[in-house]
């Protein structure tokens, strides 16, 4: 798949995404969109055109091969990939989206009462999952597991129920990995069980791992 000027497409999700509970107040994480934005920066190295949809955070990326499509909620982030994961030949999950999101978001501010309350939550869609279901044997996948416990166990779960081609898994376990760091500590399993476990790098170098990774899949694809 490539675009008007012969270049091959990515599509990348990065950084949170922001659940709104009402005009004033979010439920977020902590993703800063370092790990998104240098896997954007490392495929657009490579000759790719870059379709980079991104929750809020504070970088700023700008290149004639990239498009950076702003988000806040998943909703908005799974609508803005619906137009370009059919044309993109690799697609690359690495936002931390939101699983729930508040059953009802308030018009007005709340205003503080002398009661507890409580708020009900709803399942968010899950983005990575609804693509793996579209997915065609000449596009490749790779999505992000983060976790805090049994590690290997629930990344090779999400690998086969997104059906992903790769997933990388990082750890919070892991010092100064994961979310805000410039630094990352990451294990790439594809679907045959081979891990590759690399050292704790720049979040840069770990880019260059993970898009040469992506690519090679791709390129058995072509072959088989
Ligand atoms: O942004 P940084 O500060 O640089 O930090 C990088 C990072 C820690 C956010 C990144 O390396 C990372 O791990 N991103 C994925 C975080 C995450 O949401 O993991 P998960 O295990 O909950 O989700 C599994 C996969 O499904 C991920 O590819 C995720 O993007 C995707 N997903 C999850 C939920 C959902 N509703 N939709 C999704 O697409």
């Amino acid at each position: 798949m490539k675009t008007t000027n012969n270049k091959p497409i990515v599509l990348i999700t990065a950084g949170p995404t922001r659940e709104a509970i009402d005009p004033v107040r979010f439920i977020s994480n902590h993703s800063s969109g370092k790990m998104g934005y240098a896997i954007a920066g490392a495929f657009l190295d490579k000759g790719f055109e870059v379709i980079l949809v991104s929750g809020p955070v504070n970088i700023s990326l700008s290149h004639t091969s990239l498009r950076v499509i702003p988000v806040n909620s998943a909703d908005e982030m799974y609508t803005a990939c619906q137009k370009y994961f059919p044309v993109a030949q690799i697609t690359i999950f690495a936002a931390a989206v939101a699983d729930y999101k508040p059953a009802q978001v308030y018009t007005q501010k709340m205003k503080k009462s002398a009661h507890e309350f409580s708020l009900q939550m709803v399942k968010n869609v899950d983005i990575a999952f609804e693509f793996g279901k579209i997915k065609r044997n000449d596009q490749v996948s790779v999505g992000f597991a983060l976790e805090t416990n049994d590690e290997e166990q629930n990344a090779l779960k999400k690998l086969y129920s997104k059906n992903l081609d790769l997933i990388v898994l990082n750890s919070v376990k892991d010092e100064a990995a994961t979310f805000g760091y410039d630094t990352n500590k990451i294990t790439i399993i594809n679907r045959d069980f081979q891990f590759q476990a690399f050292p704790l790098k720049s979040k840069a170098e770990v880019a260059v791992d993970i898009v040469t990774a992506a690519i090679k899949v791709g390129q058995k694809q072509e072959q088989a």
